[in-house]
């Protein structure tokens, strides 16, 4: 879950783990993946945690008529979809394989996955800086917080408990 309450945090890595290289990691778009569970019905799998601008970069799976609680967005998003429709509450597209959505700061929005996509969608998004969910689609108030250091947060947690190699998530600190 997002966080609710606030202080400071860091990647918690000692500076000798601090890494600026270039990586790469590979994710699997099979179900039997490592998917990290984030909602009812929604999945992600970390690609990269971006402490320093305080975003992430994920792939996402969602079954059909999954949705995220409405959130604002403080930065920019970027998606890409491989697999299944997708579309917001608050827009008229719908994106299916292919499609690449370019979101503006300051955006509040409500993710569905479409009741009638024939497979599970799996979009891949970058998410510059943090994300607040709300309390109520219209005028919301604050709910809940989300940003690359809950989110390490949030899959450090799950790999731990699913026996996973956390350390394989340091990898992806930026
Ligand atoms: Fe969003």
């Amino acid at each position: 879950m997002p966080i609710t309450a606030f202080n400071s945090v860091s990647d918690g890595l000692e500076p000798s783990r601090r890494n600026r290289d270039h990586f790469i990691t590979n994710t699997s778009i099979d179900d039997d993946g490592p998917w990290v569970p984030y909602a009812e019905g929604v999945w992600i799998q970390p690609c990269c945690f971006d402490v320093t601008s305080g975003g992430f970069s994920v792939l996402l799976r969602g079954l059909p008529g999954a949705q995220l609680g409405v959130h604002y967005h403080v930065g920019t998003v970027r998606g890409y979809t491989l697999r299944g429709r997708w579309r917001y509450l608050e827009h008229d597209w719908v994106a299916g394989p292919g499609a690449f959505i370019y979101e503006p700061a300051g955006e509040a929005h409500t993710l569905v996955i479409a009741d009638d996509s024939s497979e599970p969608a799996l979009i891949f998004f970058v998410v510059e800086g943090g994300l607040i969910y709300l309390d109520r689609a219209e005028g919301g108030g604050f709910a809940a917080y989300e940003d690359g250091f809950s989110m390490l947060e949030l899959t450090r947690n799950h790999y731990q408990q699913a026996g996973l190699d956390v350390r394989q998530l340091d990898l992806l600190i930026r």
